[in-house]
Formats: structure tokens, sequence, C-alpha cells
């Protein structure tokens, strides 16, 4: 953990208090916690077809992180950018050609692949990546969860050719969302897909794990320090990046770079949040109570968490007779085994 800093007494502070701190978190349930069921998705979806499918998504995954552990994180990140940056969680994300390589999409598809040959093809891409993030959120420390299931995946037609193109142009660093820097833009966007604060800050706290590129937060270093930037953790990202540009990146949470814990919340409280929109969250007084209660109560963000990632996990999915299960997650196949009449591709 230790590796990435230059500045040993700086991350020293943190690995002690975080250790005081990492003792009272676990896991979390609560039945209750779960929003209402989208049409179409169940939460036992696959009992009978394939009934030990979370059982093969689990296993793949523990070997997966164990050899690296960065990929977790970035397996959330595609859910966001499925659900919320797409659309609708219909596996779009997965056809933007300029990923198409990259080491996520590579264990979509191979999930994909070991799924199909236990159950068939059966399940689809969009509930793949659905499962593999709830896994990198529980195998990183975070809570355990259940996810309804019975996506679809959507089909390429003109508009959806339009959508993957957009897709590609935001690429690897999400720029997808760079324009949302700050709580105001955060609560209208999040809000429009029924998304409230609550929502929303427990879901910014997916940064408390991965990474950033310098280019998403060296504004805040140059030409003039960000005045919320507290003063210590702003000359250690100046380390990391040494120029705006620099081709390096920094972890999301300094504190805790790879478990997934309430200590994103912790570093706002300090002024030691990463992105602009991040410690926004702690200058906004609609978003800033939220932060404090997340910083000091770890089951209170997990249960918020919960069930602001279901919702999320549920926005804008086909069910049914809508869409395809693609036999490759990352060819935008039409489905040749299907019936052309049952594909929807327009949303
Ligand atoms: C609209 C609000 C959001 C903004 C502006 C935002 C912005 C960013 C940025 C700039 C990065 C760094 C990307 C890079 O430089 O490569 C990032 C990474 C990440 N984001 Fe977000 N994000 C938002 C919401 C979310 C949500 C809702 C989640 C999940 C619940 C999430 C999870 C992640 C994760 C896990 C990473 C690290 C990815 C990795 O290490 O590969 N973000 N985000
Ligand atoms: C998709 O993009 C093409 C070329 O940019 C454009 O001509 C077409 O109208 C777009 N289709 C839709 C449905 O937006
Ligand atoms: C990249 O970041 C590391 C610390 O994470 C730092 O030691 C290194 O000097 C940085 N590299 C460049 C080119 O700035």
């Amino acid at each position: 953990m230790a590796s990435s800093s230059s500045s040993a007494s700086f991350l020293l502070f943190f690995l002690f208090t975080s250790s005081i701190l990492l003792q009272f978190s676990f896991p979390v349930i609560k039945a209750q916690n779960y929003p209402p069921l989208a049409d179409g998705l169940s939460w036992d979806f696959y009992k009978e077809s394939c009934s030990d499918l979370e059982s093969y998504i689990r296993d793949h995954l523990k070997k997966v992180f164990q050899q690296d552990t960065k990929v977790a994180p970035s397996l959330l990140h595609l859910q966001f950018q499925d659900c919320f940056g797409q659309g609708g969680c219909q596996g779009k994300v997965l056809l933007d050609k300029s990923r198409s390589g990259t080491a996520t999409f590579q264990i979509i598809e191979d999930l994909r692949e070991i799924v199909h040959s236990k159950c068939g093809r059966i399940v689809s891409c969009a509930d793949i990546v659905t499962l593999a993030a709830r896994e990198s959120v529980y195998l990183s420390g975070g809570p355990q969860y259940s996810v309804p299931l019975g996506r679809k995946d959507a089909v390429p037609s003109k508009t959806m050719d339009n959508l993957s193109f957009s897709a590609t142009k935001h690429g690897t660093s999400p720029k997808l969302h760079a324009a949302i820097t700050n709580a105001d833009t955060l609560l209208e966007q999040f809000g429009e897909k029924d998304l409230d604060a609550v929502d929303a800050v427990s879901l910014l706290g997916g940064h408390t794990f991965g990474r950033s590129h310098c280019n998403s937060f060296t504004d805040r270093l140059y030409p003039t320090q960000d005045p919320l930037l507290e003063n210590s953790y702003a000359n250690h990202l100046k380390k990391i990046c040494t120029t705006s540009n620099a081709a390096n990146l920094s972890v999301l949470d300094v504190r805790t770079p790879n478990i997934f814990d309430n200590k994103y919340y912790v570093n706002l409280l300090r002024h030691q949040g990463l992105l602009a929109i991040d410690q926004d969250l702690y200058t906004d007084r609609r978003t800033k109570p939220i932060v404090t209660g997340f910083a000091y109560d770890v089951n209170l963000f997990f249960d918020s968490f919960v069930h602001a990632v279901v919702k999320l996990s549920q926005m804008n999915v086909l069910t049914g007779s809508q869409g395809v299960i693609r036999a490759n997650c990352l060819a935008a196949d039409l489905g040749s085994s299907l019936k052309r009449s049952s594909l929807v591709a327009d949303n």
C-alpha cells in the first residue's frame, strides 16, 4: 500500500488511523433496504436454469483479484458507465471499440465464456456486468448484497452505433460525466434518473477504491492550488503528477486505496478528496450532512450504497422478449440463433 508514496510520514499517519477505524467495518445485509424490482427482473431469475451462476462468477473473480487487485474497482466503474453513461444497463458499454483489449472487458468476456459453458447461452452480458460489479465490492471488503437479474443485452442499430460512437469518444477516461464537477450538477443529473441526494452521495462512495489519471484532477493543483485541498495532500499529489498531463495515476482514496469502506468520506472531511466532484460533496449544504453521516457510520454507508447501486443496476433494463443474449459480450452480434423480430434495439 505504501509503495505509491514517497512521503512516508504522510502515509504512516493514514495507515495508523485507518487500522483503528477498520475494526468497525463489516458487511451488512438488510432485506428491507432494497428498492422495488423493475418489471421483468427477479431475485432468483436463474434458480432453475443456472443455480450456481453466482459462485461461478465469484470463484473466477477471486482468482483474478488475487493476481491483480487493481481490476476490482474497474468492474464497478464499468457498471456505472453502462447503466448511467449509456442510458441503461444493457451491456452497450462493452461494444466500445476504443476499449477492446482492456483487462476489464476481457474479464467480462471470460466470465461469459465460463457461464455459457456451464449453463448454455442463457445469461446476458448485462447481468454478468451487474454480478461482477457486486463481487468487486464484496471481495474488496464492502457489503454483501443481492442483485435482481434477468436483463437482456442491447443489439446494434443506427441509434446504437451512435451510442457506441459516443462511448468511443469518452473512452477509458470518463469524460462521459466530466460535465459533473460539482454537487449541483450531480444532484440535477442523478435526480433526472430518480437517484436522490443520498443515492448520489452513496454512489460516489465507489471512489473508495480505484485510481484516476492525473488529468482528471490536476486543475486542482496547477496553476493555482484549490484552496479546498489540504496542503500535505496537495504536495503528495504534486509528486505523483509533476505536470497537468503527466501520464500517471493516483489512488482515489488515500487512506485505504484498495478497500471498499467509508474512508472516502473521512478523506472529504479532511479536505483530501481527489476529484473536484468528490470534495464538493462536503461543500454543498445538501450533501455535506450525508458525507458526515457516512464518515462516522460505515453501516449507514453500506446500507445506503446497496440501495443506490441496486437502483442503478435496474436503470432502463431490457427484459423478457426484448434484447438478446449475446454470444460474445464484446461483439455486437445480432444473435443469429434468435428471431430478428424479438430484437429490440432502440431505447
Ligand atoms: C457523476 C459522477 C462521477 C464522476 C464525475 C466520476 C468521475 C471519475 C473519474 C474522473 C475517475 C477517474 C478515471 C480515470 O482517470 O481513469 C473515476 C474512477 C472511478 N469511478 Fe467514478 N465518477 C462518478 C461516479 C461514479 C460512480 C457512481 C461509481 C460507482 C458506483 C464510480 C466508480 C468509480 C471507480 C470504481 C473508479 C476507479 C476505476 C478504476 O480504478 O479503474 N464513479 N470516476
Ligand atoms: C447517427 O449518426 C449518423 C452520422 O453521424 C447520422 O446521420 C444519423 O442520423 C444518426 N442516427 C441517429 C438515430 O441519431
Ligand atoms: C508517478 O507516481 C509515483 C507515485 O505514485 C511517483 O513516485 C512517480 O515519480 C510518478 N511518475 C511521474 C512520471 O511523475
